[in-house]
């Protein structure tokens, strides 16, 4: 555990600089919440004009307390921060939280790097600047200018909104999701998500970790700390417009979009990501009261046949379909319900059901084997009393003799309803008011469980790629006062990370085209090579089928024509002479160097799909085939590669080796390309193989 965070988040003594006597200001409102919420250890006001504040000695400056400080709390105007942090720094304080606003948030980044190199010069890290303060439940610290702590609890809170920071503070009490800790983490200037989630994944009062966030500095760092992380993350992504897309001058760059890289970075670090606030909270319940789910075997316990169905449609929904239980499990279930009940799954214990009912089939179903989750759901009947049968369903998983499984709750009904979910609630059963919440939070534990068991795997590293051959002929390019490669080169570095692409070479005249025509062998593809004619077909400029001599010289004489009509000036290289790759499934592969996450890769069906249908999926690269196999499986086209309506199914491991070196070639080479597509990319059938047809490289600005 890093010993300076550890002094900002549990300081043993707080000064506040900038504290004051007057209760309408943040550093009056500090020390009052420090006061207030029963901080225990020594708290020093700093303040050049009084002598005490709410009973504590007040002191002209940090560097005048005869006694040692953690941390310091900064609530001092901008301009002073400065001066105020090398004091601290001379003091030798070892964390500060800085609430002061004023900073790179206004555009004043000078003044933030210049904070932060003071407090590095002394060997201090700081929280901020522009935080609403620090919260911690188990040292009743309130550093922060919001009134109270949160309700007690496992979960941790990572904010980068202040003002959703104190309305979620509130929150907490109504929607009954404790957190231990809730930190405001403002501009980032110094610490950040990464280091947070280093912190509280070795913090013994966190169980789970929850992050509201804008935006991530540090992609990589951010994926690598999460990876290493055991406790279950979950984000919530604000701002996920598509923003700077349209710039982009690659197909992959016009369709990637900070939201569906940050998705990708998100599943690929074993982050779950929360699709809105509610969504947050529910599954910060989940994911801080329970184990994860460790196979996909849900059973549903109800008394009410409708709340069954809506389970069970969410259960499809959230990926758990339900499967009938195991025949020993319905003839157990079935002697403890009546004889119109249903033992297969959902387990319909009827409206009859009392206590019994649940004790006896809610403690046999959590300890068989066959059950790797449980969702036990209950509708208030007038036979029954909510508050009881609150208790005989803990007491069931309790005595069942089982662990290490997840059960989530659901109760619909009126107040009786809500007390009885409060008390299951404060005895760690994440309980929801509606049953498809319940079935969500189960999902989201399955996923969790299922991310965390590939989120560890060391990078991808092929050993069959030739780096040093595709950065020879991208310094070529370069040297010729080239940003992007012709479709030649772009094959060759390709084929330098081992890459299937259709032989491909530059014919300088039309002699030598039928020379090239002959040694690649009949038919090949002729294209123009011209930096001024990016989109060949539409300029006529591209010929196909060519069978002999004959048709290559002329489709030299049209396809230069035509070059010339489509831009008379146009500056012609000569032509790409190619051999034709036999027609099957086309799909895109492509990528875009994403700012904060780097070389990410794009995947989707040709043609129709990507242009209309938009079907692509993205990930941070490098993946491994594994993960370039379910990257198949993430588009909603996916069948057509599995073998849809009879037909042979396409080779995918050999495109999941496509994939997977693709992605490698571009995390190697993340600092030449910046944006490039292999479109279309022919797959065969199953064992056949795949064959690039086309390649472009764009080459980051030097
Ligand atoms: N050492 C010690 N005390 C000092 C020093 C110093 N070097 N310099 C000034 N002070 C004292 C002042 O005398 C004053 O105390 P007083 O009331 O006894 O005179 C106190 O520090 C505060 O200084 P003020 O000039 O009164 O500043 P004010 O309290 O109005 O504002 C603040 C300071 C709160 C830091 C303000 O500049 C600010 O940044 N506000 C925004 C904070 C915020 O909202 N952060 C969260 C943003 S996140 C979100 O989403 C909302």
């Amino acid at each position: 555990m890093d010993p300076i965070i550890n002094a900002v988040l549990k300081p043993k003594s707080i000064a506040v600089i900038g504290a004051s006597t007057n209760p309408e200001k943040i550093g009056y409102k500090v020390v009052e919440n420090l006061k207030n919420c029963g901080y225990q250890n020594p708290v020093y006001p700093i303040n050049p004009g009084a002598e005490e504040i709410l009973g504590y000695k007040c002191y002209p400056n940090i560097k005048d307390v005869p006694y040692v400080i953690d941390a310091a709390v900064i609530t001092v105007p901008a301009k002073f921060v400065p001066e105020v942090v090398r004091d601290a720094g001379e003091k030798g304080v070892k964390g500060l939280s800085i609430i002061t606003s004023g900073f790179s948030e206004v555009g004043d980044v000078a003044l933030e790097n210049e904070v932060v190199s003071i407090a590095h010069e002394y060997g201090m890290r700081i929280i901020g600047p522009n935080i609403i303060g620090v919260l911690s439940n188990s040292d009743n610290m309130n550093a922060s200018f919001t009134n109270f702590l949160p309700l007690d609890g496992k979960a941790a809170l990572v904010s980068q909104s202040g003002a959703l920071l104190i309305a979620m503070d509130a929150a907490t009490y109504t929607r009954r999701v404790g957190f231990d800790k809730m930190i405001s983490i403002g501009n980032q200037a110094d610490l950040d998500f990464a280091d947070l989630i280093a912190y509280l994944n070795e913090d013994e009062n966190t169980t789970c970790i929850t992050l509201y966030i804008e935006g991530i500095k540090n992609g990589a760092r951010f994926m690598e700390e999460a990876r290493k992380c055991t406790k279950p993350i979950i984000a919530l992504k604000a701002g996920t417009s598509a923003h700077g897309a349209a710039a982009a001058a690659s197909h992959t760059g016009s369709l990637a979009g900070s939201a569906k890289v940050y998705e990708a970075a998100f599943q690929q670090a074993g982050v779950s990501q929360a699709e809105d606030l509610n969504d947050m909270f529910d599954t910060t319940l989940a994911l801080a009261l329970q184990p994860t789910m460790k196979g996909d075997n849900l059973l549903i316990v109800t008394n009410g046949g409708g709340v069954g169905v809506l389970a069970t449609d969410a259960a499809e929904k959230y990926g758990l379909p339900l499967k009938f239980a195991p025949e020993e499990v319905q003839a157990e279930l079935r002697k403890h319900m009546p004889s119109f009940g249903s033992a297969k799954n959902p387990v319909d214990i009827t409206g009859g059901a009392g206590l019994e009912g649940y004790y006896e089939g809610v403690k046999y179903a959590y300890a068989h084997p066959w059950v790797d989750g449980l969702a036990v759901l209950y509708c208030e009947t007038s036979v029954t009393n909510p508050q009881e049968i609150a208790e005989a369903i803990y007491n069931s998983i309790q005595e069942s003799g089982a662990t290490g499984k997840p059960v989530a709750v659901s109760f619909i009904g009126g107040e009786r309803c809500e007390a009885a979910m409060k008390w299951l609630i404060e005895h760690d059963i994440p309980t929801y008011n509606a049953p498809d919440l319940a079935v969500k939070a189960l999902a989201s534990l399955r996923k969790q469980n299922e991310m965390l068991a590939t989120s560890h795997n060391a990078p991808y590293k092929p050993t069959d790629v030739d780096g040093a051959k595709a950065r020879e002929i991208i310094a070529a390019a370069r040297a010729k006062g080239r940003d992007a490669l012709i479709e030649v080169e772009a094959k060759h570095v390709f084929a330098a990370y081992n890459l299937p692409v259709t032989p491909t070479e530059l014919a300088k005249t039309e002699e030598e085209a039928i020379q090239l025509a002959n040694q690649i062998g009949y038919p090949v593809v002729m294209k123009i090579v011209s930096p001024d004619i990016l989109h060949k077909s539409d300029a006529g400029a591209v010929k196909v089928n060519l069978k002999s001599d004959d048709d290559v010289r002329n489709a030299w004489k049209v396809i230069m024509e035509n070059s010339l009509k489509y831009k008379a000036d146009a500056e012609i290289d000569g032509m790409a002479v190619q051999q034709m790759a036999p027609w099957s499934t086309e799909v895109i592969v492509g990528s875009v160097n994403d700012s904060t996450f780097g070389p990410t890769l794009m995947f989707g069906l040709g043609g129709i799909f990507v242009e209309v249908m938009k079907d692509v999926t993205f990930k941070v690269a490098p993946i491994d085939e594994n993960t370039a196999l379910n990257m198949q499986s993430e588009i909603k086209a996916s069948k057509i590669l599995k073998g849809a309506r009879g037909e042979t199914p396409r080779d995918q491991k050999a495109l999941a080796n496509v994939l997977a070196h693709y992605s490698y070639m571009i995390y190697d080479l993340k600092d030449e390309i910046a944006e490039s597509d292999a479109n279309p990319v022919i797959v065969y059938e199953d064992g056949k193989g795949v064959a690039v047809v086309d390649a472009r490289i764009i080459l980051t600005k030097k």
